[in-house]
């Protein structure tokens, strides 16, 4: 199967990380690779450190059960800007995936075809927010759009647009390379829509957003015009599903 032959079957997995207790993460803990440990290690709070062994963990046993493998046997290879990618020995594992964590959730969208443009962002829906990174960054009708919303919505409107955004420059693996005014999206559908600037065409992309628990959740694909469909996963928040 090759990218945009057939239909994309994606699914999202999402971990709220607030009520995963000690024992949990000590239990994952030893699931990760010496590498991921040693970036364990260097969080200063041990908040972000829990976080950051939940993604890993939850990343190593799903793409370990969807490959039929051990979950140490998968090795990340960081491309030109960071995206990992998954390999098993010397082959591309058989899917692609995109990981994303904030404070009190971890998110992963994983699609079973290798070498996919696929983005996921979440954020939390009570994060502090106030529309000068859009006002600065974003594109005229982006912003437009943001400031013609109730105030009281405008939070909302702001992280809808960041996780799209975010799903996009992630998709794509060049991340804060990308000039975020060389794009821009109707986040109701939500739709993109590209500038010259960028040799993309919109017709080839695919997003889908969620809002649950909290937190929104922006999902991104180059699927070529094929279609999508997102199977969304929340785990229960002790994580003692995400072991199975
Ligand atoms: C690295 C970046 C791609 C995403 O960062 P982020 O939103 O802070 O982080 P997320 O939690 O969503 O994603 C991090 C994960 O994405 C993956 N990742 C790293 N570099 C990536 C890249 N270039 N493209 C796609 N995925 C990448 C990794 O798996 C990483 O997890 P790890 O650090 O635990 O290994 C980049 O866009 C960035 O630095 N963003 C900062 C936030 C910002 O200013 N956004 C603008 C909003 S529109």
């Amino acid at each position: 199967m090759t990218p945009g032959s057939t239909a994309h079957e994606i699914t999202a997995w999402l971990l709220p990380t607030a009520g995963l207790d000690d024992a949990m993460i000590a239990a994952w803990r030893p699931l990760l690779d010496a590498g991921e440990q040693a970036r364990a290690d260097r969080f200063v709070f041990d908040r972000h450190r829990r976080t950051f062994v939940a993604a890993h963990a939850l990343l190593r046993l799903r793409l370990a059960e969807a490959c039929g493998v051990a979950p140490a046997a998968l090795r990340f290879e960081p491309g030109a800007h960071g995206k990992p990618t998954a390999w098993i020995g010397g082959t591309p594992a058989p899917l692609s995936f995109n990981l994303s964590h904030t404070e009190g959730l971890v998110g992963l969208a994983v699609t079973p075809v290798a070498g996919c443009a696929l983005g996921f962002d979440v954020e939390a829906l009570d994060r502090r927010v106030t529309l000068d990174v859009a006002d600065r960054y974003f594109r005229p009708e982006e912003v437009a759009w943001l400031h013609g919303l109730p105030a009281a919505a405008q939070a909302e409107g702001f992280l809808r647009l960041w996780t799209l955004k975010e799903a996009f420059i992630k998709a794509t693996g060049d991340g804060l390379a990308c000039d975020l005014a060389s794009f821009w999206f109707e986040p109701l559908l939500p739709r993109v829509h590209f500038t010259p600037a960028l040799p993309e065409r919109a017709e080839a992309w695919w997003f889908g957003q969620r809002l649950a628990g909290g937190f929104v959740a922006a999902v991104g694909l180059r699927a070529a015009g094929s279609p999508v469909s997102v199977h969304w996963r929340e785990l229960d928040p002790t994580g003692r599903a995400a072991f199975r």
